[in-house]
């Protein structure tokens, strides 16, 4: 069952964090997909006060600092087009001892998003797409998918396919790049060098569907980015009007930040440096592709400061944040990102494009062409207590076969024999799942260290 607005309300506070999610399909975690929101309880405005600078200019004089830059880097976004969005080979990611060259590390860190070319061979994609289609077909009485009547995103986490991809050693390569555009200070308990597998949903996207179009939105919470002490740390210079001075990169707050306080089908309880997807496809403008606004201090300034200012800075409305979903952006309230977006450049399949947790994003309203636009989604994510939290979770479920612990309930795969299972994985595969102890070596970090030791704890590996 989808939760109503009624329900949300009353076990905004009443719900461990992590109690079993209720069933329901992708459009369980976006009000625009039709879940339903109501206006926001009075405390928000509250909060409001607690958070912004005692002295209004400082947030209108930040705010007009923005919109002069947003009107530079828009003419750039602009004449650009999709080609703005930076893009790489696998290759020189590889040649480069697995890190991103300096000169895209730097084009990534300003634009938050990246495509990366060839991450696998066109052919290992394509089958891969062609075993998820068959796995789908055979077991088409179990499977569930959005929407109901003709699914273009699936229920499914466990296909064989999906499992191969996720422990490619290419793509262990790319999200360990990925997660190393970041920094944390020593003591912060997190393993940058390292992937954890965070387990997803996949899309097929049949020419010329238009059900699945999702408009301007970004993951990982919505309210929580103001509500949650921890989370908010992340934003503070934003907070206190000096927004050039946001480090996007900075992951000391992000590892202990609750992302997720209202159990909700839109709430991820892992730190995502980065989500991404593998392209099963040829895609691109106009072929149902990822459309991303490609700056990042900028948009999250705007997100952040958006439902402080002035007209909305003394009533509960948090500009597109509701409970337990994603967080929406409308053109009633951030036009100038909406204007600043651009679909991601053609990707053959085997291309990755990734897009940091806090990039706003949108799927094209039509998927034009003649060939599907399919993906499996994958993300980065780097080894920290809460995700650890989290992947002992989703390993006990993944052994049941259930649906990973953040997703809609519905458990479509547990009595599918042919489903991908704990022995099918490798020893990279079992190690990014949590099944394996990781090493603690001499040349480690204090935080990283550490963060090692309770990760060998948590999982209950040998070791620890
Ligand atoms: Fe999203």
């Amino acid at each position: 069952m989808v939760p109503t607005p009624l329900h949300i309300k009353h076990t905004m506070f009443a719900q461990p964090p992590h109690a079993a999610k209720a069933a329901g399909d992708i459009s369980s975690a976006f009000v625009q997909l039709g879940s339903t929101a109501e206006p926001l309880p009075p405390r928000f405005a509250a909060l409001k006060q607690s958070i912004s600078p005692r002295d209004p200019a400082i947030l209108a004089l930040a705010w007009t600092r923005l919109l002069a830059q947003l009107e530079r880097e828009t003419a750039e976004i602009e004449r650009e087009g999709p080609n703005i969005v930076p893009q790489v080979d696998f290759a020189a990611i590889r040649a480069n001892g697995g890190r991103f060259p300096d000169a895209v590390a730097a084009q990534i860190r300003k634009r938050g998003c990246v495509v990366i070319r060839g991450v696998v061979s066109e052919e290992q994609a394509l089958g891969w797409k062609e075993d998820t289609k068959k796995y789908i077909a055979r077991n088409r009485n179990r499977l569930i998918g959005f929407p109901a009547q003709d699914p273009q995103v699936w229920e499914v986490y466990w296909s064989p396919a999906q499992l191969a991809a996720r422990e490619n050693p290419n793509l262990n390569v790319t999200t360990g790049a990925l997660n190393a555009l970041w920094w944390a200070e020593e003591e912060t308990l997190v393993d940058l060098e390292r992937s954890v597998t965070y387990c997803d949903r996949l899309r097929i996207r049949k020419p010329g569907d238009t059900s699945f179009a999702l408009g301007e939105h970004v993951d990982g919470g919505s309210l929580e980015r103001w509500e949650d002490d921890e989370y908010r740390k992340c934003y503070t210079k934003i907070l206190e009007g000096d927004w050039e001075a946001f480090d996007m990169w900075d992951a000391t707050h992000r590892v202990n930040a609750r992302m997720d306080l209202y159990n909700g089908a839109g709430g991820c309880s892992m730190f995502r440096t980065f989500q991404g997807w593998l392209s099963l496809s040829n895609a691109g403008p106009g072929r149902g592709t990822l459309r991303l606004c490609p700056l990042i201090r900028e948009t999250v300034a705007y997100m952040m400061m958006r439902p402080l200012l002035a007209d909305l800075a003394s009533v509960s409305d948090m500009a597109g944040a509701w409970p337990a979903r994603v967080q929406d952006l409308s053109r009633e309230y951030h036009e100038h990102i909406i204007r600043a977006m651009v679909s991601v450049p053609d990707v053959r399949p085997g291309d990755c494009v990734f897009w940091s947790c806090d990039t706003v994003h949108a799927v094209e309203g039509v998927a034009g062409g003649t060939e599907d636009a399919s993906v499996f989604y994958i993300p980065a994510a780097p080894l920290c207590e809460l995700n650890a939290n989290y992947l002992r979770k989703q390993r006990d479920e993944f052994e049941k076969g259930r649906t990973p612990p953040d997703f809609p309930g519905n458990h479509c795969e547990a009595l599918i024999e042919e489903r991908g299972k704990p022995g099918n994985l490798t020893r990279l595969g079992r190690t990014l799942m949590g099944f394996e102890h990781v090493e603690i070596s001499e040349g480690m970090g204090k935080g990283q260290r550490e963060a090692v030791r309770r990760f060998n704890v948590i999982l209950g590996l040998r070791g620890a």
